[in-house]
C-alpha cells in the first residue's frame, strides 16, 4: 500500500522546488524556443524545472515513472501517444511551467502541477503557485487545502452568476475556444483566461471561480487539477459529459452545480 501522505509531502517538495527556479527566472526566462507552434513556447527553465522534480520523485520514489511535458515530443499525436504508451501502476504527470508564456513575460500567473495516477486511478494533486506562494493540495476521498486550510468548490448554481475562466489552446482548436469564450462573456457573470489551466482549476477547487472549460488540452495539463476539483466537491468531465480520464482532452471542471448548464452551452453551434 502506497503511503499517500508521504507521497503528497514529496509532490509537495518538487513542486516547491521548482517553484523557487520560477520565481528566480521569471521575465528573464534564457533561451525561449517555439514548439508546435508560435502560440507553443518553451525555456531551459521548464526543463530544468522538470528535471528537478524528477529526481526528487524518482528518488523517494524508484518504481515510480514520470509522464512529464518536457520529455515528451512536440504536439498533440506526440501527447496522446504518451498517454497510451504510459505505465499508470504508479505515474507522475508533471507541468513543470503551466503558464510559460506568462512566466517568459513576466507576468505572475504559472503553476507548477503534480498529479499521481497509483494502480490505474489519479489519487493526488498538488499545484503549486510560487508567485504567491499558494499550495492547493489534495488526496483523492479526502480533502483539499490551500496552503493548509481546507477548501471547497463554490455554491454559485446558475451560469449567469458565475465567474468562469478557459483559454486559447496553442493548436487548432483556439478558434473554436475563442468563440466560446465570447459566447458565454456575453451571459456569465464574467469571464477569465489567465493563462495557466492548472491555476484555473485550483482556483474552481477552491471556490475563487466556479468553472473552467478549455479544448485540447494535455494530460499534465489536468491531472493534478482534476483531482482537486474533484475532491473540493466538483466535476470533471470531458465536453460530451463523459467522466474525467488521463486522456480527456475537451474538459469542463465545475463545482457541480453549474455543469450540466455548461456542458448544455458549450454544446450549441
Ligand atoms: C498552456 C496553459 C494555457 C493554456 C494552453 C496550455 P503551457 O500550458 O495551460 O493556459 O491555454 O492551452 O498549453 O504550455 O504554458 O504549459
Ligand atoms: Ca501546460
Ligand atoms: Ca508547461
Amino acid at each position: 500500500m502506497l503511503d499517500l501522505l508521504a507521497a503528497q509531502k514529496a509532490a509537495e517538495k518538487a513542486a516547491r522546488a521548482a517553484g523557487e527556479e520560477i520565481r528566480r527566472h521569471i521575465g528573464n526566462p534564457e533561451q525561449t524556443l517555439e514548439k508546435s507552434s508560435p502560440h507553443d513556447l518553451v525555456t531551459e527553465v521548464d526543463k530544468r524545472c522538470q528535471g528537478i522534480i524528477e529526481s526528487i520523485l524518482l528518488e523517494a520514489y524508484p518504481k515510480s515513472q514520470l509522464l512529464g511535458e518536457e520529455a515528451v515530443g512536440a504536439g498533440r499525436d506526440a501527447a496522446i501517444q504518451a498517454v497510451k504508451e504510459a505505465d499508470s501502476s504508479f505515474l507522475w504527470v508533471v507541468d513543470p511551467i503551466d503558464g510559460t508564456l506568462n512566466f517568459i513575460r513576466g507576468i505572475p500567473f504559472c503553476t507548477v502541477s503534480i498529479g499521481l495516477v497509483y494502480e490505474g486511478k489519479a489519487v493526488l494533486g498538488v499545484i503549486y503557485d510560487p508567485m504567491r506562494d499558494e499550495m492547493f493540495s489534495g488526496i483523492e476521498g479526502q480533502s483539499v487545502t490551500l496552503n493548509g486550510k481546507p477548501v471547497w468548490v463554490s455554491d454559485v448554481d446558475d451560469v449567469f452568476a458565475a465567474v468562469l475562466s478557459s483559454g486559447f489552446p496553442t493548436g487548432d482548436y483556439r478558434g473554436k475556444n475563442a468563440e466560446q469564450i465570447r459566447r458565454f462573456g456575453s451571459h456569465a457573470r464574467n469571464v477569465r483566461a489567465m493563462g495557466s489551466a492548472a491555476l484555473h482549476l485550483a482556483y474552481v477547487a477552491a471556490g475563487r471561480l466556479d468553472a473552467f472549460w478549455e479544448n485540447d488540452l494535455n494530460a499534465w495539463d489536468l491531472l493534478a487539477g482534476a483531482v482537486l476539483v474533484q475532491t473540493a466537491g466538483g466535476r470533471v468531465s470531458d465536453e460530451d459529459g463523459s467522466a474525467y480520464s488521463l486522456s480527456t482532452r475537451h474538459v469542463v471542471a465545475t463545482n457541480g452545480k453549474i455543469h450540466e448548464q455548461i456542458l448544455a452551452d458549450l454544446r450549441i453551434d
